[in-house]
């Protein structure tokens, strides 16, 4: 088998055995103050630490977008968020409460973020595309007093639905403010605060920060709890899997929208007190390669279909910019396929790092590093301090070879605390006694690595963005030509899987590519551009149990052209 021999440098992980067998997390507790005051908050940990222990002077944060270039020390970082924090608590806001973060990437979407924690508060970051009615969903389920926003986004939010949400805090010049004494201007609010470091809510260790929404295969969208514990996590594989060191500039591409743009784009790095590149606006390889050139970044994480774009797109983007600043490279949200290793290695001359981790468990479990060999395809091994296993539905491990469900043994410090509101669906994922039950299927081999092989559920992962189908199928049902819809991931060489919907119309409704085409901007509007089918096709019915539910098992082997498995619990009338 093809292997890609471990890398002959010094790294922050030396010697993997040794550390599965020696390391306790207890250990990491002694890089933080709260290890002798006890008072902790993960933002301050993030930001302040590095100035009151001399790196004030660091650049942390190098933004840009189109239109703007900034960047930021740890020392402006600082006294931005306490003023923030200061802003806060004269708005109102305490410990647990939930503050929802609204905004395209910025400098001003970390501030608030980070000022929020820094109060105690919960912050829901949400991705700028949603639109309003996952917007609702998410702002409803989780009480949310306050929502951060921008004047582009604020119309988004149904204020008047939602009778918890006090306060609509609008970034920027905004006709909207004073209109209602909801909108409030944050310009006007921080020019008003306070910039010392006195707002700090210290606050215990399994108190929450953040709740990150994401989608499951049945139900409304799920708020996965995290607590301030969690730094532990990212700090330490900060270290051992990312790498960071000193003089490091890395680059997380993703949105603080998903777990990855939060864990591993803002905690991650700033633990660790690196400095951090955010790029703002879309995709494209010209703009990346760009990025990369502009600030000689180094370490660099993103995902396998942003690879996939960068290794379609035409020779030339490549050699007009140099890249020799890389030293690092990681992958997260999707199969990374041998292929694009094989890709990384031929033009970066790097090789590419697999990590595999989930919302739900806040931060990296299993991962390939720099001091171990990679084999292509596989997502690597246990970070020492993390027990994973292949196990059946009744807990019994099952050796080398066979396939499973991915289990990983409780108790990380990363782990999610609960799933806001909903014990029953917390409870699901630790079902077999002792350990976590990801939803995914794999296999390990002699060596001890983790091969993915799916999902277990209807989750689809598009473009490395996890959508549930349930979403998409309840508001394309609300489409006025709609009957039944039934949705399902299709495979797809560049993102993965796309999003494939199967619809029955009502009476009255003839198929057409116009209408195709009007249920997508109604799903684009609605909902978000990511949870678009990119395919629709049209049938006479669906496929549904006799208790009324979409078979989409049944819509994807008919995808697929395979057997379509045990139907005895199909209606057939
Ligand atoms: C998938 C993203 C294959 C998996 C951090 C998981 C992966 C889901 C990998 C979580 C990987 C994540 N290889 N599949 N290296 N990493 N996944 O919550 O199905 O957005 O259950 O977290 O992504 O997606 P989420």
């Amino acid at each position: 088998m093809e292997i890609l021999e471990a890398g002959q440098g010094t790294y922050q992980l030396q010697d993997y055995q040794k550390e599965r067998e020696t390391f306790d997390w207890k250990q990491v507790e002694k890089a933080f103050s709260w290890s002798e005051t006890g008072k902790v908050n993960i933002a301050y940990e993030t930001i302040d630490r590095h100035v009151n222990e001399g790196r004030g002077d660091k650049k942390a944060l190098l933004y840009s977008d189109k239109n703007r270039e900034e960047s930021y020390t740890f020392s402006e970082l600082k006294e931005k968020t306490d003023q923030a924090a200061h802003m806060y608590r004269n708005l109102g806001i305490s410990k647990g409460d939930r503050v929802f973060i609204f905004m395209p990437r910025s400098p001003e979407l970390y501030v608030a973020l980070l000022g929020a924690v820094k109060v105690g508060a919960v912050v829901g970051p949400l991705f700028e595309a949603f639109m309003q009615d996952a917007v609702k969903a998410r702002l409803e389920d989780s009480e949310a007093s306050m929502i951060v926003t921008t004047p582009d986004l604020v119309s988004r939010i149904p204020h008047e639905d939602l009778p918890h949400l006090k306060t609509i805090l609008i970034s920027g010049d905004s006709d909207k403010t004073g209109s209602s004494e909801k909108f409030v201007s944050m310009d006007e609010k921080l020019a008003e605060a306070d910039t010392d470091d006195s707002a700090i809510e210290w606050v215990d260790l399994e108190d929450g920060f953040i709740l990150h929404y994401t989608s499951g295969s049945t139900g409304k969208p799920k708020g996965v709890y995290h607590v301030h514990k969690a730094m532990l996590q990212h700090y330490q594989t900060g270290k051992w899997v990312l790498d960071l060191r000193e003089d490091d500039v890395y680059w997380c591409t993703a949105d603080p929208g998903w777990v990855t743009g939060t864990s591993y784009g803002i905690f991650g790095p700033w633990l660790n007190g690196v400095t951090n590149v955010v790029r703002g606006g879309r995709f494209s390889p010209d703009d990346w390669y760009g990025t990369i050139d502009k600030y000689n970044v180094t370490v660099w994480y993103s995902a396998p279909t942003a690879f996939r774009m960068l290794m379609a797109a035409p020779q030339e983007t490549l050699k007009n910019h140099d890249l020799s600043s890389l030293r690092h490279i990681l992958s997260v949200g999707e199969p990374l396929n041998p292929e694009v290793v094989r890709w990384g290695w031929d033009v970066f001359n790097l090789r590419i790092h697999d990590t595999w981790w989930m919302t739900e468990t806040g931060a990296m479990l299993i991962c390939n590093y720099p001091s171990e060999p990679i084999k292509p395809g596989s997502m690597g091994k246990p970070i020492p301090g993390v027990d994973a296993s292949i196990v059946d539905d009744h807990g019994n491990e099952l050796p080398p070879g066979e396939m499973g469900n991915l289990a990983i043994k409780t108790g990380w410090p990363a782990q999610m605390r609960k799933i806001w509101n909903n014990e029953p669906k917390f409870n699901e994922y630790f079902a077999i006694e002792g350990w976590y039950v990801s939803g995914d299927t794999a296999y390990r081999d002699e060596d001890g690595y983790f091969w993915f092989q799916g999902r277990n559920d209807d989750v689809i992962m598009t473009a490395g963005e996890r959508v549930g189908p349930f979403e998409i199928e309840s508001k394309l049902v609300e489409h006025e030509a709609v009957a039944e819809a039934g949705v399902i991931g299709k495979p797809d060489e560049i993102r993965g899987h796309i999003i494939k919907a199967f619809i029955a119309l009502r009476e009255g409704y003839e198929e057409s590519d116009e209408l195709k085409e009007q249920i997508q901007k109604f799903i684009k509007s609605e909902l978000a551009a990511h949870a678009v089918p990119r395919e629709i096709e049209f049938k006479d019915k669906l496929p549904k149990t006799r208790s009324g539910k979409i078979m989409r098992r049944v819509l994807k082997a008919w995808e697929l052209d395979e057997p379509t498995g045990d139907l005895s619990t199909m209606d057939d009338n």
